[in-house]
């Protein structure tokens, strides 16, 4: 098979939702599709259990989990399926907006019954401003939940999409039926039986016949026909360009537990979804038909091994074809670099690969070259774009709690600050250092981590920050800037990068700054 062949077979995605819609199911029934795995209850749930934020063999066992399940790869009709996880505890959301760096589109699963919950809307938003495709997931229509119509209302004006159904319930609850497939034009009828895996379709290419009464009986056939004439008026018809470009995503519904409606969602997915897209990088858009290979760390994952510090980054290919052995530049660093064991990745499996393809991420052994965001190429001076910090919401102190063990403190916070677990920022005035984070959790995994792999101690205290913003000035010469420096000295720091920034102590605070200093832009994200 040649490359362009290769590039076209490949369909990189995510699937996002609020913790306990169905992600963790629905990619076990892929994966069953795709006869990756032969039984459900195959694939282990990530998530953090409720009450587990203090438990740290938790952390530590889900850790493992998740390099296992970092990427799922399996093959579907003649397609090369890649699923790369995305927790989605609220605590590790920075991990999940990275990681959507590296889609190509993304399912968003929705329970019928909860509707459109906090965190699908944070990550559905990073997914709309970079235009990612996307399709739509109603999940659990065995439960009683909201009207279909209600819905994709919901949907429509929460997360700000332009929604057309793809398939439509028949009934609900106890009373669901099945689904009528809009886009193969046919219908699957519920058994409610979770074991089986292929249902039966009936084709239906004109609504009126009659024996649809004979199969769903008489009223759910003409509420069906109402309302899927409804849809015809409510709804734009699906218009792929649109799709593919952010601008429609399609609704499917089903039931992930009962494997119901998943083939449906699947195969129209498969003929959609885009295969692996371009990249911007800071010279030039980068096509994955080019011959040359390039690609970029999305994700660090320390081994659970303390005895050995290595890690795996994980890399999406956007280029060229990447090989074993074959030296790359590592751009930051303008070192070349050799990799002898990469790995590619097979449902829950891992295996050293020689050749990989734009589309697909290989795993390769660090042992602390890498941060997150870094580029690989032939030896081009480019660095892609697109991997940016969001302000932490959590901000602490940290102190050497062991005076004899401060290097391996060190050592430890910047290798942990390169696997994204959290952000450093030095203080101006006096060089403390002080640690934000997404959520609270991390303190505790960050203080466990440093002792049981570095060796190092820590302390925390408090640090009165509500928002890291990044600090751009029109002109760094000009007096407003001088003034804003002088009289925020307090809450200056620098991040890692060694960008300047402003550590804000409340949102008032924010916007008084931005008004007495407008010359002085602050920004959100460490990338604008
Ligand atoms: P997540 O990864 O999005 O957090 O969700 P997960 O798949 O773990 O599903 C959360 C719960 O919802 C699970 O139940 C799962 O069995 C259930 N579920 C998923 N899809 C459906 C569906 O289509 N219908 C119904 N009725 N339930 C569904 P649990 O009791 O929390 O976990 P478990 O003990 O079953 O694993």
């Amino acid at each position: 098979m040649g490359f362009t062949e290769e590039i076209g077979k490949r369909r990189t995605f995510g699937i996002i939702s609020h913790p306990d819609a169905g992600k963790t199911t629905l990619t076990e029934k892929l994966l069953l599709f795709g006869g990756a795995i032969q039984e459900a209850g195959a694939v282990k749930s990530n998530k953090i259990k409720k009450g587990a934020t203090s438990d740290f063999m938790e952390i530590e066992r889900q850790r493992g989990i998740s390099v296992a399940t970092s990427v799922l790869a399996f093959n579907y009709r003649d397609k090369k399926i890649n699923i790369l996880d995305t927790p989605g505890h609220k605590d590790f959301a920075e991990d999940t907006f990275r990681t959507l760096t590296a889609v190509d589109s993304v399912i968003v699963v929705i329970d019928v019954a909860k509707g459109v919950e906090e965190q699908t809307e944070k990550l559905v938003e990073v997914c709309r401003m970079r235009n990612i495709p996307m399709l739509v997931f109603i999940n659990k229509l065995d439960r009683e939940g909201k009207d279909a119509f209600d819905l994709m209302d919901e949907v429509e004006q929460k997360l700000g999409l332009t929604v057309t159904p793809l398939s439509y319930p028949i009934g609900m609850g106890y009373d669901f039926q099945g689904i009528y497939n809009i886009w193969e034009k046919n219908i699957n009828l519920f058994s409610g039986d979770s074991r089986k895996n292929i249902e039966e379709t009936i084709a239906f290419d004109d609504l009126n016949n009659p024996q649809l009464d004979e199969i769903v009986g008489a009223a759910p056939a003409e509420k069906l026909r109402e309302e899927l004439e409804l849809i015809s008026e409510v709804y734009p018809p699906f218009d792929r360009e649109q799709y593919l470009a952010g601008k429609q995503q399609p609704v499917f519904f089903g039931s992930a537990l009962n494997n119901f409606g998943v083939r449906e969602l699947l195969d129209c997915f498969i003929d959609i979804a885009p295969p692996p897209r371009p990249k911007d990088s800071d010279t030039r858009t980068v096509e994955p038909e080019e011959d040359k290979f390039s690609g970029f760390v999305f994700k660090i994952h320390a081994n659970m091994d303390p005895k050995h510090r290595d890690r795996i980054a994980f890399v999406k290919i956007v280029s060229g074809v990447f090989e074993r052995n074959k030296p790359y530049l590592h751009v930051r660093n303008k070192k070349k670099l050799k990799f002898s064991s990469p790995n590619a990745f097979f449902a829950e499996k891992k295996e050293i690969v020689d050749i990989s393809y734009p589309g697909d991420i290989v795993g390769l052994h660090d042992t602390g070259n890498f941060k997150i965001g870094d580029t690989l190429t032939e030896g081009e001076d480019m660095s892609f774009k697109g991997i940016p910090n969001f302000s932490p919401e959590h901000f602490r102190y940290i102190n050497n709690a062991d005076p004899m063990k401060s290097k391996q403190l060190e050592k430890g916070i910047d290798q942990l600050m390169d696997e994204g677990v959290a952000q450093l920022f030095t203080l101006e005035l006096n060089n403390r250092k002080v640690i934000g984070t997404v959520g609270a959790l991390q303190y505790e995994v960050i203080q466990y981590r440093l002792e049981h792999e570095y060796g190092a101690k820590c302390s925390y205290e408090n640090f009165p920050a509500y928002k890291a913003c990044w600090i751009k000035p029109e002109d760094p010469k000009n007096e407003e800037f001088a003034e804003f420096k002088r009289i925020k000295q307090k809450f200056l720091a620098k991040d890692k990068q060694g960008q300047l920034v402003f550590l804000a102590d409340s949102e008032f605070s924010i916007q008084m700054a931005q008004q007495k200093y407008p010359s002085v832009k602050l920004h959100f994200t460490s990338e604008f």
